[in-house]
């Protein structure tokens, strides 16, 4: 009998996955469901041929320079991969792929969801109805913004970008304008009539929405802070389904505070699990707990791709989703 790789899957994952893997591979499961400590992660990384965390594992420098390495892969379980030292990885000479495409769809409903969400004030009414609150049906009552014809503002135009441009374009009629200084695709551009902007500055300027679409890097962490958020219209809506470090969450709090911007929707956080407790106290807030990728289908999506990835590389070929 031939011996199966030795494979550690970070946390629970939707069972079909589980099941695949389980059988093609030696597979250790974590049925609890608790992030693992970074101790845990360094004996995984030392005894497991593959290691396969999700975006909320931090896998640090530390944990890729063990001495006593033993994986040679790390098969993320999400498209980000800001959670994994790409520099260590490259430098250990370890592979590191991730989710592409399964997810963008599903991301990008959740970025139009909070676009609805804040501007139509649906957490807040959903919270009257609960709450017996609601009096009736008045011309005054519980009044928002309409989103439809709206311009919105993406910064980033990568796979969930365009997305959300197809969404809001013939969805909702919506004006598309973006910065993005990699992005050159005529025939995308014509197809949403979207305004490409020369700068980040003039999307936050000209926009109802910025919705955030960069991954998180050295050049964008903290991109959103309190001048940028100063440069938006007064009327506009920040929405965040990208990553909470790109927004300094305290300006964003104080921008709330000081009238800046109408309001925000957001699925991530600059500290996830923890939310900035002053967030919670604003009604013109969406807030939504990292749910992007949060369908049956999608999830299953993400692990199976992450099975082909390992099984490629096991097989000696080229995982198809690899980052290093
Ligand atoms: C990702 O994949 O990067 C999302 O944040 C989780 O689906």
């Amino acid at each position: 009998m031939t011996q199966k790789f030795k494979v550690l899957v970070t946390r629970k994952w939707p069972k079909p996955v589980e099941k695949v893997l389980k059988d093609n591979f030696d597979v250790t499961l974590n049925s609890e469901d608790i992030p693992l400590s970074e101790d845990e992660l360094i004996n995984a990384i030392n005894n497991y041929d593959a290691l396969l965390p999700t975006v909320t594992d931090v896998i640090s420098d530390k944990i890729i320079s063990s001495e006593g390495r033993k994986a040679k892969i790390i098969a993320n379980f999400g498209v980000g991969f800001n959670n994994i030292d790409i520099e260590s990885a490259k430098k250990n000479g370890v592979v590191v792929t991730n989710t592409p495409e399964v997810l963008t769809d599903c991301t990008a409903d959740i970025a139009m969801l909070l676009m609805l969400g804040v501007s139509r004030r649906c957490s807040e009414g959903e919270y009257h109805v609960r709450k017996s609150e609601w009096t009736g049906w008045r011309p005054t009552h519980m009044m928002g913004t309409k989103v439809t014809s709206k311009t919105i503002g993406l910064i980033g135009m990568g796979r969930i970008a365009q997305a959300v441009a197809h969404k809001s374009h013939f969805g909702f009629n919506m004006n598309i304008i973006f910065y993005d200084p990699y992005f050159k695709n005529d025939e995308i551009i014509s197809k949403y009539k979207a305004q490409p902007c020369n700068s980040i500055e003039e999307v936050l300027k000209n926009s109802d929405y910025v919705s955030l679409h960069c991954p998180s890097t050295n050049e964008t962490k903290g991109l959103i802070d309190y001048d940028a958020l100063s440069k938006m219209k007064k009327t506009a809506y920040l929405i965040n389904t990208a990553r909470g470090d790109i927004v300094v969450e305290e300006d964003l709090v104080k921008a709330l505070e000081d009238g800046i911007i109408r309001g925000a929707g957001l699925d991530v956080y600059e500290i996830e699990p923890k939310v900035n407790p002053s967030l919670l106290k604003f009604k013109n807030v969406f807030l939504l707990p990292h749910l992007g990728s949060a369908t049956e289908e999608t999830r299953e999506a993400m692990g199976m791709r992450v099975y082909d990835n390992i099984s490629s590389f096991f097989q000696g070929k080229e995982p198809s989703d690899r980052v290093v």
